[in-house]
């Protein structure tokens, strides 16, 4: 039987680190569409024919995690023709058998607007751009501060499938939660949903 969470909120808000702790808890199977939508970007040339033949190895590169990958897959999200090519990967992901955590953008809204919880990771620029600043160490706090918004900007301004929370989604800030705390609320939740 499936049972999908979806997980959605803006850059560095603590959906990734909630995603996985999810997943383990629950014994679901965990995709981070982020990485798809990162692979596209690295991978260069034209961006709808990169997602529509992306391979496993181009979800293995080292670099998919880098700022740089980040700014790159912001960009290529705003095309329709890539989101559409990615689209039927995460919903049959969504449909596993034994259930599946996704996280991502659009996974509430758009991928999985049936998802049994849906659940809206966000904190404050200033904090999310402090946790990045600490956690990459290149150039200066302004400057990943900047770059936050400016993807925030993009990701929320965007035509197609904008970062937003779906109507039905718990809204989870983390903006003054550790992260033990923030998972555990998000736990909370699903074991309450689930019942
Ligand atoms: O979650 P992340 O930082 O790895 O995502 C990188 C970019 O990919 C993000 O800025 C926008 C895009 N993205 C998207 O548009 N839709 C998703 N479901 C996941 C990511």
């Amino acid at each position: 039987m499936s049972f999908c969470v979806a997980i959605d909120g803006p850059a560095a808000a603590g959906k990734g680190t909630i995603s996985r702790a999810v997943a383990a808890q629950f014994g679901l199977a965990h995709l981070d569409t982020g990485l798809l939508y990162r692979a596209v970007g690295m991978k260069g040339g034209d961006p709808v024919m990169a997602a529509r033949n992306l391979t496993p190895e181009d979800l293995a590169r080292p670099d998919l995690r880098s700022m740089a990958a980040g700014e790159a897959a912001s960009r290529v999200a705003v095309i329709p023709e890539v989101r559409a090519a990615l689209v039927a990967f995460q919903r049959e992901f969504a449909q596993r058998d034994g259930g599946a955590v996704l996280d991502g953008r659009d996974i509430g809204t758009v991928i999985c607007p049936d998802a049994e919880i849906k659940l809206f990771v966000t904190a404050s620029a200033e904090v999310r751009a402090e946790r990045r600043f600490a956690e990459i160490g290149e150039g200066t706090f302004a400057e990943v501060l900047e770059q936050v918004r400016a993807r925030d900007a993009r990701d929320m301004g965007r035509a197609d499938a904008p970062l937003r929370p779906a109507e039905d989604a718990v809204i989870l800030d983390t903006s003054d939660l550790s992260i033990e705390d923030a998972v555990a609320r998000a736990c909370a939740v699903i074991a309450t949903r689930r019942g």
